[in-house]
């Protein structure tokens, strides 16, 4: 195989999405037959990155992403996956093989001009031919929830805004908001510009200058109501002015690292199906994620109030999936036809992303 095809394969690859655009991962050309990509996580300093799953959903976002990358130059993939019981360090393999008679993924087209949508979208219904799509693309061993009409809109937005509430007065969070934002920025290759992020100019500045610092930002919101603009802009309104909000959920728990690897290619065959069907797409992770702290017992604040405001979360998110503290939820995600974003994250150049 052509090494030019490799790289060009992976130059696909790299659109593949990340929690906050981290790109955890570096590629190898090992032979001509064969890509090794090494995965790492953030969990060590994003809270967000419960265990580094976040990023194993990513890796196997990426994994997805080549394997229809490759499609498109006539090469099938298999994956073998190993971490030697360390997960945080994950390495797979890809083996590559010529086939005559393969038919380019319909989805190849869609992996660069797939992007997230922050901002509110139409609230027109889906089509069945839509919603259908969704819900067969997520794969075997998971179920697709669809929260569509207005009165389950609405439930999500109160389960958002209390998330919100959450995410903006937690000090193990705050790093993290004050890191992955690139300010002023249309374009960001390693994080999120400021302009994809979802919030009008006037907000942006202020929220620039609040975040200066954990004690500003703890000022603004004990004083001056500082999280109610934001989640209005960043969580309510988008919530209601969608299509619908999609839960993936896997069947069996996810336990090992090739199930949370697994999830992610659910993932990824999702959100280019959306995009290849018109849609656009905004995972919204935070309820996930606080619920499995929340349900795992695990207090990940030093705020007083947090873990039991999780827990009351998880509640009110099991009432409206009609599920049990013990049922998994994976990927949480709105949908809804839009215009193009005009700003978005782009990649770290490949060569930046070769393992050195
Ligand atoms: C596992 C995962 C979790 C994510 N969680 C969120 C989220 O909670 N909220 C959000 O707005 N975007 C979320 N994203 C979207 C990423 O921020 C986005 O994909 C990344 O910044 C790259 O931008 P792009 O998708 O436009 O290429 C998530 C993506 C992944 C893969």
């Amino acid at each position: 195989m052509n090494r030019d095809t490799l790289a060009r394969i992976l130059d696909l690859a790299r659109w593949a999405p990340s929690g906050d655009n981290t790109q955890p991962w570096r590629f190898e050309i090992v032979d001509d037959h064969l890509i090794r990509v090494h995965g790492t996580d953030t969990r060590d300093r994003i809270l967000y990155d419960y265990d580094g799953h976040p990023s194993h959903i990513a890796h196997g976002a990426l994994l997805e992403t080549m394997r229809i990358a490759a499609s498109g130059f006539g090469l099938t993939t298999s994956l073998s996956i190993s971490s030697e019981g360390d997960d945080r360090s994950p390495t797979y393999d890809i083996r590559l093989a010529h086939s005559p008679t393969l038919v380019r993924d319909p989805l190849f087209a869609c992996i660069e001009t797939r992007t997230v949508q922050r901002r509110p979208m139409k609230t027109t219904t889906l089509a069945d031919k839509q919603r259908q799509a969704l819900i067969d693309a997520a794969g075997e061993g998971f179920r697709v929830q669809m929260f569509e009409s207005l009165g389950d809109r609405m439930k999500v937005a109160g389960l958002l805004w209390d998330s919100a509430k959450v995410r903006l007065t937690c000090p193990e969070a705050y790093p993290v908001h004050k890191e992955v934002i690139e300010w002023r920025a249309r374009y960001s290759k390693d994080r999120i510009p400021e302009q994809a992020v979802g919030v009008d100019p006037a907000t942006a500045r202020l929220m620039e200058w609040v975040m200066q610092s954990w004690g500003r930002v703890a000022f603004f919101n004990r004083y001056l109501l500082g999280t109610v603009a934001p989640r209005i802009e960043l969580d309510l309104l988008p919530a209601l002015c969608c299509a619908a909000h999609l839960l993936v959920r896997p069947q069996r728990p996810p336990v090992l690292l090739a199930d949370w690897v697994q999830l992610g290619i659910a993932v990824q065959r999702i959100w280019l199906t959306a995009t290849h069907q018109g849609l656009h797409l905004q995972p919204q992770m935070t309820p996930v994620i606080f619920r499995w702290y929340a349900r795992a017992g695990r207090r990940f604040s030093t705020a007083p109030t947090l873990f039991e405001q999780a827990l009351n979360l998880s509640g009110d998110f099991e009432r409206l999936a009609k599920a049990t503290p013990a049922d998994d939820f994976g990927f949480f995600a709105r949908v809804g036809v839009s215009q193009e974003p005009h700003s978005r994250s782009i990649r770290q150049d490949l060569a930046d992303l070769m393992k050195a």
